[in-house]
C-alpha cells in the first residue's frame, strides 16, 4: 500500500517534468506499459495475503485510473502547446505584398506591325511573307529596275552572289504574288529588310511593311482612302494624310506620303521640324511594266502599292528618337512599352 502511494508520487513528478509528448509517453510506459510499475503492481497480487487482496486491487486499478487521467490532461496540455508552438514557427503574413513576377511584352516593332496587320485586315487585305533572301530579278528587274537603272543606287545593296542579296525591300514580295494570284489582289506583306545604311534613323536591317491592291478601276483616291483609316487609326483620330510626288521605278505615278504631325497637331514643332507633316511611306500606282511582267493586263486592271518602315512608325508612334533602341534590347527600354 505505502508502495503505490509512492508510485503515484514519483509518476506525477515524472509526468510533469516530461517537456514534450515522446518523453510524456516513456513515462507513460514505465508505469502503465506491460512491464511498467503498476502492471508490475497487479503482477505482485499473488504475493499478497488472500484476504488482502480485494482491497489491495481496488487501490491499485484506483491508482491506474487516476494515472491515465493524469497522463491524458499531461498530454492534452503538451500537444496544445506544441500545435501553438508549431504554428508560430509557421507564421504567414497574409498582408505581405507579394512578389512580383517580371512580365515579358511584346517588342514595339511587333506590337506595331500587328497594329497594322489588324487596320488592313479589317479592310480585306491578307498577309504573304517573302524570303529574305531574295534574287536580283524579284528586288530589282521585276520591279522595272533593270541592271543599269540609277535608282538601284538608292538602295545600298548586301549581295550574297551575283544574283541573289538581301532583300532591300519587301516590295520583292509584290512580284511574287502576283506572278501566283491573278486580281482581286489584296495583300500586306511585312518583313525584314537590308541596307547598307547606319545612322540615328537608319539601321541596316528594319523592317516594312508592303501593301498591294490590283483590281479593276483601282484609283490614287483608294490608296488614300485607306491611307487616312490607318493614319487615324495608327496616329490619332484628326491625323490626315497628302501625297507629295516622287519616284520609285515601280510605281507612275508614285508619291510620298506625309501624316499631319501628332506631336503638335500640325502646328509645327520640333518632331516635325515646323512643317507640320512627317513623312511616313512611299507609295504609288502600279507601273504597267510591273504589272505585263507578272501577267496582269494593265488595260484591264490597275493597282497601288505602298510600303513603310515599321521601325519608323514605332518611332514616331513612341516618340523614339534613335532606330538603335529597337535592337539593343535594353530591359529598360522595352520594359516602358509594357500595357
Ligand atoms: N519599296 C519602296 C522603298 O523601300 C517603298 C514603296 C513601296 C514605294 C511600294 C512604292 C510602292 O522605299
Amino acid at each position: 500500500m505505502e508502495d503505490t502511494e509512492k508510485i503515484v508520487e514519483e509518476a506525477v513528478k515524472e509526468a510533469e517534468a516530461a517537456s514534450d509528448s515522446r518523453a510524456l509517453y516513456e513515462v507513460k510506459m514505465k508505469f502503465l506499459g506491460r512491464t511498467g510499475k503498476v502492471t508490475a503492481l497487479l503482477k505482485g497480487m499473488r504475493e499478497i495475503a488472500a484476504e488482502l487482496r480485494p482491497a489491495f486491487g481496488k487501490k491499485v486499478n484506483e491508482l491506474r485510473e487516476a494515472l491515465e487521467a493524469k497522463f491524458a490532461a499531461r498530454e492534452e496540455s503538451l500537444k496544445r502547446k506544441e500545435m501553438e508552438e508549431k504554428l508560430a514557427g509557421e507564421n504567414l503574413d497574409v498582408t505581405m505584398p507579394g512578389r512580383r513576377r517580371a512580365a515579358g511584352a511584346l517588342h514595339p516593332v511587333t506590337r506595331v506591325k500587328n497594329q497594322l496587320i489588324d487596320i488592313f485586315a479589317g479592310m480585306g487585305f491578307e498577309v504573304y511573307e517573302g524570303p529574305e533572301i531574295e534574287s536580283d530579278y524579284y528586288n530589282f528587274t521585276a520591279l522595272n529596275t533593270p541592271a543599269d537603272h540609277p535608282a538601284r543606287d538608292m538602295q545600298d545593296t548586301f549581295y550574297v552572289t551575283e544574283e541573289f542579296l538581301l532583300r532591300t525591300q519587301t516590295s520583292a514580295g509584290q512580284i511574287r504574288v502576283m506572278e501566283h494570284k491573278k486580281p482581286p489582289i489584296k495583300v500586306l506583306s511585312p518583313g525584314r529588310v537590308f541596307r547598307s545604311d547606319d545612322d540615328a534613323t537608319h539601321s541596316p536591317m528594319f523592317h516594312q511593311m508592303e501593301g498591294l491592291v490590283v483590281d479593276k478601276g483601282i484609283t490614287l483616291c483608294d490608296l488614300q482612302g485607306m491611307l487616312d483609316e490607318f493614319a487615324r487609326v495608327m496616329f490619332s483620330e484628326t491625323s490626315k494624310t497628302r501625297l507629295r510626288p516622287s519616284y520609285f521605278p515601280f510605281t507612275e505615278p508614285s508619291v510620298e506620303v506625309d501624316v499631319s504631325c501628332a506631336a503638335c497637331g500640325g502646328k509645327g514643332c520640333s518632331l516635325c521640324k515646323g512643317t507640320g507633316w512627317i513623312e511616313v511611306l512611299g507609295a504609288g500606282m502600279v507601273n504597267r511594266r510591273v504589272l505585263e511582267n507578272c501577267g496582269i493586263d494593265p488595260e484591264e486592271y490597275t493597282g497601288f502599292a505602298f510600303g513603310m518602315g515599321i521601325e519608323r512608325i514605332a518611332m514616331l508612334k513612341y516618340g523614339i528618337n534613335n532606330i538603335k533602341l529597337l535592337t539593343e534590347n535594353d530591359v529598360r527600354f522595352l520594359k516602358q512599352f509594357q500595357e
